[in-house]
């Protein structure tokens, strides 16, 4: 029954929400191997009075403009385990703290247990507009958000004491609807953990949008291993009533130490997942029983944390970024050897890079600055097209964020 309507969610509904008028940007992706470029990119500036940074992707890749726009939300940092000081850089300790979602863009408020949603203006995607209230997520510490555009829902991972998952209903005019309830994770944590381990790492909706997949990060101090958790995306979508399953199959995957950061390979069932421990795994989740197999598992040279991973359709290869070694690493889908490192010591004044993301021939990641008070930057690297990957602009947010700037989302999403 749940197999059905799965396979009723990915083939049919899903074919049908295909076949419906695509927007202009939808209509310009062809042929694998060639990517339309982004047109904007968002992060959060996950300060007290936390904000979305908009910055607008040239037509060559590079970056200008950016605008700052309040989530009416509070941001916040969790503590460092190692010091017991706020975390920083990465006081978030996640990928996917901002998500686009069609026209939508969704950020987490970690100092008051919320979401926010914006509606993007597709003539001038920079231009985005907050929509109703942030929702209430009934859980602590929100740090990493997913959408389903099929299904209309927002699902949030909370890193807290009640650490989880929740999900909402949607609607991309109106706002964000009520959070349905925790699905509870075993996170031996306070109201404001200390990371980064013992921590939620990402949520993402599959590509087909039947399945919400969650890394949780273990603890080997504690004897708390890490897991990949599946979710089922159940209901009709067409009547308004998609939800996300209460239960999920836990899969821990042996190697693997604290599973964070992660992007689905195209077309495929695989997921290439950042690992601080060591570097990247690459990892099957079956559609039909939810449980994950660890494919394979790489180390990345030098590495000493590498949390976020990103995907670029234009080299069909991953890109990896460590927050403590200035290089951004690119490896290979299939079986996740390393491809390339560039060494980024004489761009990035910062130890190292946090989120990034991938749009046409370039990969965009977020330097969180160097010290206290000293601005956030995007570093744009050209890829794919030329092979040999160069940095082109390390475009510098100014007085707008600093080290507490979390994730990096593009416009359009695909
Ligand atoms: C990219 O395009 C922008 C806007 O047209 C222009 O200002 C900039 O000089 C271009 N950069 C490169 C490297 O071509
Ligand atoms: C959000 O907006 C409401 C209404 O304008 C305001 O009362 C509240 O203080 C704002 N909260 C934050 C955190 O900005
Ligand atoms: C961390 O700081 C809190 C108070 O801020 C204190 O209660 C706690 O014992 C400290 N933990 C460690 C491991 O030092
Ligand atoms: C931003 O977009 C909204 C609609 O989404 C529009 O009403 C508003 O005029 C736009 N602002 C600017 C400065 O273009
Ligand atoms: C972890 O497990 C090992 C072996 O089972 C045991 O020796 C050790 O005491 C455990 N450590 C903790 C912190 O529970
Ligand atoms: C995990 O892998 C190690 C070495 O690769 C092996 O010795 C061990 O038996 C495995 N454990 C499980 C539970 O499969
Ligand atoms: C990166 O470049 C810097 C400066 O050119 C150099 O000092 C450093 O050794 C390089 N790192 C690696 C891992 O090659
Ligand atoms: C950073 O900015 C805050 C607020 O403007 C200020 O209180 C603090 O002294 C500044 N720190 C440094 C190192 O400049
Ligand atoms: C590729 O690398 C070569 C040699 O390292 C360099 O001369 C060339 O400019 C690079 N091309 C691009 C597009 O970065």
């Amino acid at each position: 029954m749940l197999n059905n309507l799965k396979l009723a969610l990915t083939f049919g509904l899903g074919l049908a929400h295909v076949t419906q008028a695509l927007p202009a940007y939808a209509q310009q992706e062809t042929a694998p191997g060639w990517a339309s470029n982004g047109q904007a990119l968002y992060f959060q500036t996950n300060e007290k009075e936390n904000a979305i940074v908009s910055v607008k992707i040239h037509a060559n890749g590079t970056l200008s403009e950016g605008i700052m726009t309040y989530t009416n939300g509070t941001g916040a940092s969790m503590l460092s385990a190692a010091t017991n000081m706020t975390a920083s850089p990465d006081g978030l300790s996640s990928q996917g703290a901002v998500a686009v979602a069609g026209h939508s863009l969704f950020a987490v408020n970690a100092g008051d247990n919320t979401v926010s949603m914006f509606n993007i203006n597709p003539e001038d995607p920079t231009n985005i507009t907050l929509l109703g209230m942030p929702a209430s997520v009934p859980g602590d510490f929100p740090v990493t958000v997913s959408a389903s555009e099929l299904n209309n829902l927002v699902c949030v991972g909370t890193s807290g004491s009640t650490g989880g998952v929740a999900c909402a209903p949607y609607s991309p005019f109106v706002g964000i609807g009520k959070m349905d309830f925790l699905r509870s994770f075993d996170l031996d944590q306070e109201p404001v953990p200390a990371g980064p381990l013992d921590t939620v790492g990402q949520v993402r909706f599959s590509e087909d949008e039947s399945q919400l997949l969650v890394t949780v990060k273990g603890n080997p101090a504690a004897n708390k291993t890490g897991f990949l958790a599946a979710f089922t995306v159940g209901g009709s979508c067409l009547t308004g009533e998609a939800k996300v399953s209460a239960a999920s199959i836990e899969s821990t995957l042996n190697g693997t130490v604290a599973l964070f950061g992660f992007e689905q390979i195209a077309q495929s069932n695989r997921y290439f997942v950042a690992d601080p421990a060591y570097g990247v795994a690459i990892v099957s989740v079956d559609e039909k029983t939810d449980s994950s197999l660890l494919l394979h598992k790489q180390a990345v040279p030098n590495q000493m944390a590498t949390c976020w991973a990103a995907i670029s359709p234009a080299s069909n290869s991953a890109f990896v970024t460590d927050p403590l070694v200035n290089h951004i690493v690119e490896l290979s889908l299939v079986d996740a050897s390393v491809i390339s490192v560039v060494n980024t010591t004489s761009s990035n004044d910062a130890t190292g890079y946090t989120d990034l993301t991938a749009a046409g021939n370039f990969v965009y990641a977020l330097s969180p600055g160097t010290q206290e008070n000293s601005s956030a930057e995007i570093a744009v690297l050209s890829v794919g097209e030329w092979k040999n990957s160069s940095i082109i602009q390390s475009f510098n947010l100014g007085s707008m964020a600093g080290s507490s700037a979390q994730g990096l989302a593009v416009f359009p999403a695909y």
